[in-house]
């Protein structure tokens, strides 16, 4: 059952299996707090998923910050969302009694979990980020302490520059994230080797 009782609409999907981490699940632009619940449980199944629906509406369609056109982002608007997102994360877990969990973002959602981790790593155990790109102008503030990360790329993404993306890698790593990046032959969409390489990275953390 979708509800609105915390700060975001959301939806929580209790867990079976007490050997997997949460799942944070972070939809692109224009998804709710449904879309990717299909791919939490083909991902990790059996793990709890938390999914939030993005605060920010764009002609309609949510998603987790506000932009300013394709790439160029409202950073002020992204600070603000991280901490809103991260505050929800704690007020999550705490309702439903559940241990810090992975991101798992998607395009918009990789981008608002990248900016968390650049600004309130804390409020998670690690991230997947799926055709994530650079978030803020600024490098992260924190350490990342060896905080596990799976970023997966397409080479052929029209909306992040393989730049973009080396660039996002380089500053994961120069924080102290212990990364894994693949560069798949892909676009924007995700493909069999985004679900393969989650699934078997997820197993491991
Ligand atoms: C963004 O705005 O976060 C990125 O351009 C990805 C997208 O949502 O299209």
């Amino acid at each position: 059952m979708t509800t609105d009782a915390l700060s975001h609409v959301h939806r929580l999907v209790p867990g079976t299996d007490p050997n997997r981490r949460p799942l944070l699940l972070l939809h692109g632009t224009g998804g709710d707090e449904t879309d990717l619940l299909p791919l939490g449980r083909a991902v990790a199944p059996g793990a709890a998923l938390l999914s939030p629906r993005g605060a920010v509406l764009e002609h309609g369609r949510p998603r987790f910050f506000r932009r300013l056109a394709e790439g160029i982002f409202d950073e002020a608007d992204v600070r603000r969302r991280v901490h809103d997102l991260a505050d929800f994360v704690l007020a999550a877990r705490e309702r439903y009694r559940l241990d810090a969990p992975l991101a798992l973002g998607f395009s918009n959602g990789a981008n608002i979990a990248a900016a968390v981790l650049h600004l309130r790593p804390e409020a998670l155990a690690g991230a997947v980020l799926l055709r994530a790109m650079v978030p803020l102008t600024e490098p992260p503030v924190a350490r990342l302490d060896g905080l596990p990360v799976l970023l997966l790329s397409g080479s052929a993404d029209p909306i992040v520059p393989a730049e973009n993306a080396a660039r996002l890698s380089a500053r994961l790593v120069g924080a102290g994230a212990t990364l894994e990046h693949h560069v798949l032959p892909a676009g924007h969409g995700l493909t069999q080797a985004d679900l393969d390489l989650t699934t078997a990275w997820l197993a491991r953390h």
